[in-house]
């Protein structure tokens, strides 16, 4: 089981109230979803599975971010291209935060909760030329299926086989379907880039 050895997870988030998310796992007894999983299951999916959801807002952020501040002779491709990468991203966010509460784990509370966490960088940039937008989300998409491929296993190896088999199904399905996603999108993005001349 990974415990918190995030690199982020030393950051001193810049606001909120309570500037200290408390663990996500066990959650407070009002919120802990009854579960055949065993806490050490348990816990270990929500520590794998939280990184996860606030990569993906990172993330989200970052394509609605090239999304609104695209320039070009590729406007409109990109300009579409990003918005579709962004729903992607949007519906796996509430899938896997969803999944955390089912197991009895809490998830994302706040933008400052998602700094601590969150391993793809912000972006910031004044200006990003169309192809080198291509090329930090398709950066950040592999990382992003690559950090996806290692949750899966965590997932696996934490099933609980008295659970129903729904359950397993389930869990097995929501990730599968989100690595098929973050690699469709980084084959894209990658095609997009061969030979874009007017692009970089
Ligand atoms: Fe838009």
């Amino acid at each position: 089981m990974s415990t918190s050895t995030h690199p982020a997870a030393h950051r001193v988030p810049a606001n909120g109230r309570n500037v200290v998310v408390k663990q996500s796992f066990p959650a407070a007894a009002k919120l802990a979803t009854p579960t055949d999983l065993s806490p050490q299951e348990a816990q270990a999916i929500t520590s794998a599975l939280n990184p996860l959801v606030a990569d993906l807002i990172a993330l989200y952020v970052k394509t609605k971010n090239f999304h609104w501040h695209l320039s070009g002779s590729h406007f409109r491709d990109y300009h579409l291209l990003f918005d579709e990468h962004a729903d992607q991203i949007f519906d796996a966010i509430d899938l896997l935060a969803e999944r955390v509460r089912k197991v009895g784990g809490t998830t994302i509370r706040s933008i400052s909760h998602i700094s601590q966490l969150q391993t793809i960088a912000d972006d910031n940039d004044e200006f990003v030329t169309p192809g080198e937008m291509m090329r930090r989300l398709r950066e950040d998409n592999a990382a992003l299926a690559k950090a996806q491929r290692a949750a899966h296993e965590v997932c696996d190896r934490s099933r609980d086989y008295a659970t129903a088999s729904i359950l397993e199904v389930l869990i097995d399905e929501a990730l599968e379907v989100l690595i098929d996603e973050a690699e469709r999108r980084e084959w894209f993005l990658f095609e997009v880039t061969q030979g874009s001349d007017n692009t970089n």
